[in-house]
């Protein structure tokens, strides 16, 4: 890490294997400088502070979508990708995110969420009958992975034995989204949203005439003032649905389940009357998504700097987490510490809509685990696999 002088300026490489496995020090190195700093291995300047983050995140003079006239072309190797990407609400700013995120919700109820809670716990038994005994596991695919994978694709309706394929096409999609990003990945992602929105394009259509009260249906029914989502629309909202759906659920479950054997005295943190307060916590100790960005959408002075229209600014939600002015010891996991809003689920006009189903998800699945599983111990360190900005675990080696 290098620091250059008073308008700091931080190089850090976000593929560092010290930095993948623990970014925190630098986090808190950089965040006690004050709030903004340009990161060079971005190229922008980034917020480290709870409240420059939020305040960032919640200014409608930032936007998701690259102003038009400064929009880079799309080059011809991932335009498949973009044509999805760029239609989805978390790429859109104003009144084109406004009309999509309140058509979603229409159908996306917290009536229908609650609703699964038992389907959940079913689930989540079965996969814990099915632990091999006696010798070490991978807990993401045997439990983390399996739980919100299924339960998104029976929301949507698609068919549950299409989950290997959906996982694998979302998987290839979201490395997008890392900071290592190379050709042979853009090609392989811009082939995934192809082979995805084939699929749910005629997935869609067999729905208009064989109606069911699966969410596909109900956002191909879902209407405001006459208004309905395009097929187009409707391909680039269940994917995202698909692939945000489980992608943080799964990495948030493998750092719930690391920081609760780690801490000890897993199953008292997760009675009916804490888990809710443990789940938090675990969502703002080690959350799985660590940097959003946004463009400047008009001339900005923010923390003593300017913006032009088109400048980026990254939100890093890992550091304002642990931010010490917000959380007391902010690197200790205290699941009994009073809850205070944290930035994993984002905040302002993009706050995450799945955030009610992925909290249901986490506290109806951890209890279960550790109840179930009284003796689970991490057979192996944990790794964290070299994905920034996700923060996954590479493999969660236990036995119980
Ligand atoms: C622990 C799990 C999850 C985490 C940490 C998480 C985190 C986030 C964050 C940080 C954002 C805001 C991105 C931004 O501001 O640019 C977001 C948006 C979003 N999330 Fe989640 N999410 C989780 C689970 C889910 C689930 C289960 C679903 C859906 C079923 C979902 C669907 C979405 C959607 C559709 C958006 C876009 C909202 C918009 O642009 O208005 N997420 N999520």
């Amino acid at each position: 890490m290098a620091y250059q002088g008073a308008m700091a300026s931080y190089t850090q490489s976000p593929t560092d294997p010290d930095f993948v496995q623990n970014p925190y020090p630098f986090y808190e190195r950089v965040r006690a400088e004050g709030p903004l700093h340009d990161w060079e291995d971005y190229g922008m300047p980034a917020a480290f502070s709870h409240e420059a983050v939020n305040a960032i995140l919640r200014d409608r003079r930032f936007g998701s979508q690259c102003p038009p006239e400064l929009a880079p072309p799309v080059p011809a190797h991932i335009a498949d990708f973009h044509r999805v990407d760029d239609m989805s609400m978390l790429a859109l700013d104003g009144a084109a995110h406004k009309r999509l995120r309140g058509l979603t919700l229409r159908a996306f109820t917290s009536r229908r969420i609650a609703g699964l809670e038992p389907e959940m716990a079913t689930l989540a038994h079965t996969l814990v009958d099915a632990f091999p005994q006696g010798e070490a596991f991978d807990l993401i695919p045997a439990f983390a992975t399996h739980l919100p994978a299924i339960i998104i694709a029976r929301l949507l309706g698609v068919p549950e034995d299409m989950a290997p394929q959906l996982l694998d096409w979302s998987n290839t999609m979201v490395a997008m989204y890392q900071a290592r990003r190379d050709r042979t990945l853009e090609e392989a992602a811009n082939s995934a949203a192809a082979d995805f929105a084939a699929y749910i394009r005629s997935h869609a259509e067999a729905r208009r005439t064989s109606h069911s009260d699966d969410l596909i249906s109900e956002l191909l029914q879902a209407e405001e003032a006459g208004d309905r989502l395009t097929m187009d629309e409707l391909i680039a909202t269940c994917i995202l649905l698909l692939n945000a759906g489980h992608e943080a659920t799964v990495n948030t479950t493998g750092n719930g389940v690391v920081a609760l054997s780690e801490h000890g005295n897993a199953p008292h943190w997760l009675t009916p009357d804490r888990v809710e307060g443990t789940v938090e916590e675990i969502m703002r100790h080690n959350p799985p998504l660590h940097i959003f960005t946004r463009y400047a959408l008009e001339e900005i002075e923010l923390y003593g700097r300017h913006f032009a229209r088109g400048d980026q600014v990254a939100c890093v939600l890992g550091a304002a987490n642990r931010d010490p002015a917000v959380w007391s010891d902010p690197d200790v996991f205290d699941p009994s510490r009073p809850v205070r809003p944290n930035t994993s689920f984002g905040a302002g006009a993009h706050f995450c809509i799945g955030a009610p189903l992925a909290r249901l998800e986490l506290r109806v699945s951890l209890p279960i685990l550790f109840q179930r599983c009284p003796n689970l111990r991490l057979a192996e360190p944990p790794r964290y696999a070299d994905l920034y900005h996700f923060h996954a675990l590479e493999r969660l080696m236990v036995t119980v």
